[in-house]
């Protein structure tokens, strides 16, 4: 049976940092396994982090042909019927570190980064950290309608016996939130534009819920009407005048998280009110490769 990196599933983790790097050059790509295999200690049970690793679909599959999952980098933006663009800033590789405080990311991060330096350099890092628990900025719920971890693994992770098993893909996305624009809504239409309440983060009732909420907009099913979930991970980042949300979604298929972007984005169908209210800055796709593939890189 293959492994999955751990640090998917931990939930709690108040502190978190994300960093996306770009190899140096293509010859060096190569070199990048030794780098990683290197950083053992964000790996050990000392460290107080989970660190999860993820590399940009074309790359993996260079490295690893014959552990590749179908899957493909976010390299074009996704552009709804009325301009509204969603960027693609597709990076190589991605270290998403979480903890209980942020002083030990910033260890273990700053080693990890450094270690990996001769090899690739960080094109882009952000600090995240936990709302009200669960909330995000605009004060909703966030993951109320997440698989538990008791559905999550099947939700997320490639199933035994097909190529890439125990690997998962990640979407990553860094939304900019309009907020004092958002908090010149009423509750009632704050809730129309989530979809949900706000208190208690109740799914509204069918004959209220808008065509365009961002619950309508990426509530997905297949043809026999059974629902299509994905696993999320976001995280509240900022400060006071400038904040949002780091979107971090896990999927077994990847048509599933670009399916959701697509509508969200109004390419078939009502543009998702929410993108009203928060902008999307960055985009890509990682593929999160299981324990086993990931060892078996280090001794390419
Ligand atoms: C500005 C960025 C975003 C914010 C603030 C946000 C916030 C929320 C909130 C408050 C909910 C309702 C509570 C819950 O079930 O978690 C929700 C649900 C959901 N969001 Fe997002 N989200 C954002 C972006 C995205 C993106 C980019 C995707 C997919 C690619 C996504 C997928 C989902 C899904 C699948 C649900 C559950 C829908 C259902 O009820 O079945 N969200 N989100």
């Amino acid at each position: 049976m293959a492994h999955s990196q751990a640090g998917i599933f931990s939930l709690g983790d108040p502190s978190q940092a994300h960093f996306e790097l770009n190899v140096r050059s293509p010859e060096r790509a190569k070199e990048l396994a030794g780098a990683l295999m290197e950083l053992e200690r964000p790996h050990s049970t000392v460290s107080g982090v989970n660190l999860v690793v993820g590399f940009r679909p074309s790359l993996w599959r260079e490295l690893m042909p014959a552990r590749a999952i179908d899957a493909r980098d976010f390299d074009r933006p996704i552009v709804g019927a009325d301009g509204f663009t969603m960027p693609a800033t597709q990076r190589d590789v991605w270290l998403w570190f979480t903890g209980a405080s942020y002083d030990v990311i910033f260890d273990q991060a700053r080693v990890a980064v450094t270690t990996l330096s001769k090899v690739a350099e960080v094109a882009f890092e952000l600090t995240g950290w936990s709302y009200r628990h669960s909330r995000d900025l605009t004060g909703f719920e966030d993951g109320t309608a997440n698989p538990s971890l008791l559905e999550a693994a099947d939700v997320t992770l490639v199933a035994d016996g097909e190529p890439g098993a125990g690997s998962t893909i990640a979407l990553l996305q860094q939304w900019r939130h309009r907020t004092r624009e958002f908090d010149h809504l009423s509750e009632a239409q704050q809730e129309d534009v989530i979809g949900r309440t706000k208190a208690a983060s109740d799914e509204l009732p069918p004959e209220r819920m808008p065509g365009d909420s961002h619950v309508a907009r990426t509530e997905l099913h297949d043809a026999a009407g059974d629902e299509l979930p994905i696993f999320r991970r976001s995280v509240p980042y900022g400060n006071v005048g400038d904040h949002g949300l780091m979107f971090v979604g896990f999927a077994r298929e990847q048509g599933r998280l670009d399916t959701m972007l697509r509508q969200m984005a109004g390419m078939d169908g009502p543009r998702d009110a929410l993108t009203r209210f928060s902008t999307p800055l960055t985009g890509a796709y990682y593929v999160v490769p299981s324990l086993e593939a990931l060892r078996e890189l280090s001794d390419t």
